[in-house]
């Protein structure tokens, strides 16, 4: 709440009072717990929101302007909602104006605000920044607009904000567990149907570790592109081997990769692997939780490190090291890259009274091999997006 206290303080500085709605609100950034780059082949993820979240404030406006004040940026844009166009300079705006500009595609009426936004979900590093800002800006305008938007909605209108106005070509589940995540619960989505079941994830014997690299390739952008490419090739060409009807890899069963898939190029094959196997873990992990079996969700997540690492082949020195360091530290159920990888973070499975010492061996061993000390959070699951007062 101290968070919102002073966001109010900088907005009154700034914004004359219009008498209008005004309200406070947030949405969190993620981590995965596991189903990595499987969201655009239909497939299965099991992500959790974390304790870290943009918080936003405001105000509706009497005209059509949209003036919104990043303090963690220390700037102040103003655009006008008739005339939404990309700005090259400023790019965390275009998160904001690509919202509004898909809100209006869906023939809703906005009106001005003034906003004002602050956050601590780390940026660059895998956790979803992004979403979390285009969630929290879905749910303002649309608490401040008296709009009723259902849940899943709002997760896909932001990820189409992302797709058309930023450009970033990503799959459905940043955004979706930025507005579901439910506290003391991770979300198993189901990417086709857009289905999701909350899984009960507490334990009071294990901890979410999430260790930052800090290292953050240029490539990931066109890297993911290119997975994805290769995932519809695969795709493809089981459409027409196979008899029946496959629109995604999530239709392909192992056996029919291992009879069909070395007609592929060898790459692909990889690719198709990792996305194949990687649905059976999210389903096996689930099956796994549900029985409170943390040993085995744990081994299912260093499988799936193995997978992107050898057969996707998205992680990169820096990761492979977290997750070595990681694995040799008593206490350690489980560890794993998370998000699109290239960089950002691993997410560990820790034994609580180990979680002290794993931050310690970790930094250290880290750092003496990179340089570079990491970040560390330890994080329950969190609630998704969430109104903190409304007037
Ligand atoms: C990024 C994308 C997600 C997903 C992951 C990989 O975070 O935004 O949609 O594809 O990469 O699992």
């Amino acid at each position: 709440m101290e968070i919102v206290k002073h966001l109010w303080q900088f907005f009154q500085e700034r914004f004359k009072d219009t008498g209008r709605e005004k309200g406070a609100f947030s949405a969190p950034g993620r981590v995965n717990l596991i189903g990595e780059h499987t969201d655009y082949n239909d497939g299965f993820v099991l992500p959790m929101a974390i304790e870290k979240e943009i918080t936003m404030v405001g105000q509706l406006r009497d005209d059509q302007l949209l003036k919104v004040y990043s303090l963690d940026y220390d700037s102040e844009l103003k655009f006008s909602l008739d005339n939404l166009t990309f700005d090259q300079e400023n790019i965390w705006v275009n998160y904001l104006k690509g919202v509004a500009d898909e809100l209006e595609k869906m023939g809703y009426h906005l009106t001005g605000a003034n906003l004002a936004f602050t956050g601590n979900v780390p940026q660059g590093s895998g956790l979803s920044s992004s979403a979390a800002l285009e969630v929290v800006t879905a749910f303002t305008l649309a608490n401040l607009n008296n709009l009723e938007i259902e849940p899943v909605e709002m997760a896909l209108l932001c990820q189409r904000a992302e797709n058309n106005f930023v450009g970033v070509n990503c799959g459905i589940m940043d955004q979706y567990i930025s507005r579901l995540g439910r506290k003391d619960h991770a979300l198993m989505i189901d990417c086709r149907t857009k289905e999701y079941e909350l899984i009960p994830f507490k334990n009071k014997d294990f901890r979410v570790v999430i260790c930052n690299s800090k290292v953050e390739r240029g490539l990931v952008d066109s890297e993911y592109n290119q997975r994805r490419e290769e995932c519809n090739q695969a795709a493809k060409f089981f459409a027409e081997r196979l008899d029946r009807r496959v629109e995604a890899l999530r239709d392909v069963t192992i056996e029919e990769l291992e009879e069909f898939g070395t007609e592929l190029p060898d790459t692909v094959y990889r690719r198709a692997r990792h996305v194949i196997t990687e649905n059976n873990r999210v389903l096996t992990s689930i099956a796994a939780l549900k029985n409170n079996d943390f040993a085995t969700f744990g081994r299912l997540m260093i499988e799936s490190h193995k997978s992107l690492r050898d057969d996707y082949e998205v992680s990169c020195r820096e990761l492979d090291l977290l997750v070595d360091l990681a694995l040799n530290q008593e206490g350690v159920l489980g560890a794993r890259m998370t998000g699109a990888g290239f960089g950002g973070c691993t997410v560990n499975l820790v034994r609580k009274n180990n979680v002290d010492h794993f931050m310690d061996a970790i930094s250290s061993g880290y750092e003496q091999e990179t340089g570079i000390r990491p970040e560390i959070y330890v994080s329950s699951p969190a609630d998704g997006a969430k109104m903190l007062n409304k007037e």
